[in-house]
């Protein structure tokens, strides 16, 4: 048994390793079959197959028995910090009523209500829940709070649990400012801005039909912009509309949803220096048509894969789900959709060292109780991650 903590590790019996590093092994996904990782200090040291591990490299040794071991999953889209459920809404989209930006006011109102502590309980039940089915990194957005006071305080809450923490004041219009949108986009851009950017390392925005338009769009990124913050856009999640074309326009890091995509869309994406990410859990849960995944690929996107865990269009934190919906129902390769779970989600929020597991990685490593990773679509449902590393620590 192994709990190497900060010292070394030796993981061998590997049936099959997803380095993602194409240097190491076959395909994109890096893949050495027989393989073995070496973990020292929290990172991966050595990676490859097990007939060449060095020798007396490691002092714990844990044997895999076959099973297959990739990285741990980057969730890159989720909005964890909130208070209530909106069971009912769901309840009632099932039965036809269309998902709309509206339902968000009711999580604010019960955001707004919560204390602290109730906060922070969620925002921990949630990480945890995501880290036992593989998530090793998760960003977490504001916007449940669109107050000055709120939404810093969400960011504070979020900031406890990851470092990937994003503004989102521009999520709604608040009811308070229903009269004036354009004055609540000026609060968002000024006095909220300046409270949360010390919290905060990305800016996003709900580009969206009941959300905020173009115009506002861009004015909030380009202040996010100036206080540091790097932008992505929640767009073409309910129309049709700017978000991508923005969201390009400025540099973000990715612009996430798409599902609804213009020709003029794919091309602006097909450079790969904006992620398209995917978000399927979220047209899943309201029965929306998926996003052209294979329109993006085959024009030479970069797509990510992500959860958007949230109590209104996506309650689930889990990524295994949305790899099997991916294939399922976006024609993504079971191969493609773990790169995009895994690497798509490190390049989405600009990160190297995790989506990987070659040398110089973080040791963030999950088990499949399968011998390979196709068996997270192939067997969608079951509790297919066996053990999660992370830093190098067993976690789960
Ligand atoms: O990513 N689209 C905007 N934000 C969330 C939904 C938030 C909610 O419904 O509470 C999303 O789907
Ligand atoms: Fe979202």
């Amino acid at each position: 048994m192994t709990d190497a903590g900060t010292g070394s590790l030796l993981i061998d019996g590997i049936g099959s390793l997803v380095t993602n590093d194409p240097a190491l092994g076959e395909g994109p996904l890096g893949l050495v079959a027989d393989a073995a990782l070496v973990v020292e200090d929290g990172r991966v040291v050595w990676a490859g197959p097990r007939s060449r591990v060095p020798e007396g490299a490691a002092r714990e040794r844990f044997d895999a028995e076959g099973r297959a071991v990739i990285p741990g999953f980057v969730d890159s889209h989720a909005h964890l910090v909130f208070a209530g459920d909106r069971a009912a809404e769901f309840e009632a989209r099932m039965s036809g009523r269309p998902y709309t930006a509206g339902g968000i006011r009711t999580t604010v109102a019960a955001t707004r209500a919560a204390g602290d502590d109730t906060l922070r309980a969620g925002v921990r039940r949630l990480v945890a829940e995501a880290l036992r089915s593989g998530t090793t990194t998760i960003e977490c957005k504001s916007g449940y709070g669109l107050t000055v006071e709120d939404e810093a305080r969400s960011l504070r809450v979020a900031a406890e649990h990851t470092a990937e923490t994003t503004f989102l004041g521009a999520h709604v219009v608040p009811p308070e400012y229903a009269a004036d949108p354009d004055g609540y986009a000026a609060l968002v851009a000024g006095p909220m801005l300046d409270a949360c950017a010390p919290h905060a390392r990305w800016i996003d925005v709900f580009c969206d039909r009941g959300a905020f338009d173009g115009d506002q769009t861009r004015m909030i990124l380009a202040a996010g912009k100036e206080r540091g913050l790097v932008p992505r856009v929640h767009a073409g999640q309910l129309q049709p509309g700017p978000g991508v074309a923005v969201a390009v326009e400025l540099g973000a890091a990715s612009a996430d949803h798409l599902t609804h995509l213009t020709d003029a869309d794919v091309e602006a994406l097909a450079g790969g220096g904006t992620v398209a990410t995917l978000l399927p859990g979220a047209e899943f849960s309201t029965r929306s048509p998926y996003p052209d995944a294979r329109r993006l690929l085959d024009a030479g996107a970069t797509v990510a894969l992500a959860a958007d865990c949230n109590p209104g269009s996506s309650y689930t934190t889990s990524i295994p789900f949305c790899v099997a919906l991916a294939v399922r129902e976006m024609r993504m390769t079971p191969g493609e959709a773990v790169w995009a779970a895994t690497m798509g989600g490190a390049r989405a929020l600009r990160r190297t060292d995790v989506g990987r597991l070659s040398p110089g990685a973080r040791a963030d490593i999950v088990m499949l109780d399968a011998p390979s990773h196709v068996h997270l679509s192939y067997r969608p449902g079951v509790p297919i991650v066996a053990r999660v590393w992370k830093d190098g620590r067993a976690r789960a």
